[in-house]
């Protein structure tokens, strides 16, 4: 199989990330931070260690301000149903995905005023229309690379704006994390991640950091129970991350997604970066030379996340993924990619797209067999 759906989620993962998840399940087993035997205080050790090299990722100085969940979906509902109610204003993008407009639509139907602010036909969010649209604004959320067109946007310009209105900034980096730098240097309040894709961790995994002095308390917590903390008391804790991390931690997972970072770090984010352009450039020039392909990606590579979005002239996405995986077995993906608005955005709606998503594992031989199937598809 030819993996091409890293944007999903990355695969194949390191070894030190399978080894690290299955050394966790075979020889400490145990649960963080219940119990003092010796098993209980490595799994409390494991979720510790991951805190702080999560923390360290994001330019934070505060390991207890990393808030572990199953996915960013569930750290971004966690701050918008936890934070906005009916009367607050809140700004998001034209690009964004369903795991920010579903809670949106849910809020706005609960008396939220919602606005999305545009962005062009490359996804490029247009920085004049959201310093206006922001008066008034509690909080503003929005991705930092798009899972459409790879897109990325302009985050320290984004969070000075935000913080001229006094607005909170929840900034998206499930599709940046990993390829491209992002911290709080760039003045999010808060980043919210997810362990699967570009950080080489497993699924179940992700979370939210909030930025040294963020009043966490802003945003209420949407689960309680389990904590293994203060368990005398009948209400949840209010101290971090005790607050938001309700029932017992994913131990192997968290010692994957440690591993995960590790990996990168270990490589250089500079490095990565330079693979992942390279592949993918050679990818997208090679689908632009096809006749009538178009591939939908930002005006420039230096803000592209290696995400190839394309369509062919007469021919539905579906098609030509069903074609990709049945006759080459090319693992792609087509359709919104679960973000409907970014392809009205970028004129691609309704059909959608076809995304190929290289991973930091793609050989330049995976990429001229794609080309080849993509060019017979053509025939
Ligand atoms: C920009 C963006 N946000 C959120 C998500 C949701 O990620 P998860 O399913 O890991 O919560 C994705 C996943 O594709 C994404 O690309």
């Amino acid at each position: 199989m030819i993996y091409l759906d890293n944007a999903s989620t990355s695969w194949p993962k390191p070894d030190s990330v399978v080894n690290a998840v299955s050394d966790y399940i075979r020889n400490i087993g145990a649960s963080p931070a219940r119990g003092n035997c010796t098993a209980a205080l490595d799994a409390l050790g494991v979720v510790l260690d991951c805190r702080e090299v999560v923390a360290s990722f994001f330019g934070s100085t505060n390991p207890l301000n990393v808030i572990f969940s199953h996915n960013v979906t569930w750290a971004i509902n966690t701050v918008l149903h936890g934070m906005l109610r009916s009367g607050d204003k809140v700004v998001s993008s034209t690009m964004e995905h369903n795991a920010v407009t579903r809670p949106l639509t849910a809020l706005s139907e609960k008396g939220v005023e919602v606005v999305y602010s545009p962005c062009d036909e490359h996804g490029h969010l247009d920085l004049d229309a959201f310093e206006k649209n922001i008066t008034g604004a509690k909080l503003a959320v929005l991705n930092h690379g798009s899972n459409v067109t790879g897109t990325v946007q302009d985050v320290e310009a984004i969070s000075k704006i935000c913080r001229s209105s006094g607005t909170v900034f929840l900034l998206d980096v499930a599709q940046s994390a990993g390829i491209v730098p992002v911290s709080f240097y760039q003045g999010p309040d808060i980043i919210a991640f997810t362990g699967h894709k570009g950080l080489l961790g497993v699924p179940g995994t992700g979370g939210m950091v909030f930025a040294d002095g963020f009043q966490a308390d802003r945003i209420h917590s949407l689960a309680q129970g389990g904590t293994g903390s203060l368990s005398e008391e009948a209400r949840q804790p209010d101290f971090l991350p005790d607050r938001f991390e309700a029932g017992t931690m994913n131990g192997p997972g968290l010692a994957g997604l440690h591993a995960g970072i590790e990996y990168l770090n270990s490589i250089g984010l500079t490095e990565i970066y330079a693979r992942k352009m390279k592949i993918a450039g050679m990818l997208a020039r090679g689908i632009e030379e096809i006749s009538g392909a178009r591939v939908y990606r930002p005006s420039s590579d230096k803000l592209w996340t290696a995400v190839v979005s394309f369509t062919l002239p007469d021919s539905c996405t579906a098609a030509i993924s069903d074609y990709l995986s049945r006759e080459h077995n090319i693992c792609c993906r087509y359709g919104f990619h679960c973000a409907a608005s970014a392809h009205r955005t970028i004129g691609t709606f309704p059909e959608g797209t076809v995304r190929l998503s290289p991973g930091l594992f793609t050989t330049v031989s995976d990429i001229e067999t794609t080309l080849e199937a993509v060019r017979m598809y053509r025939v």
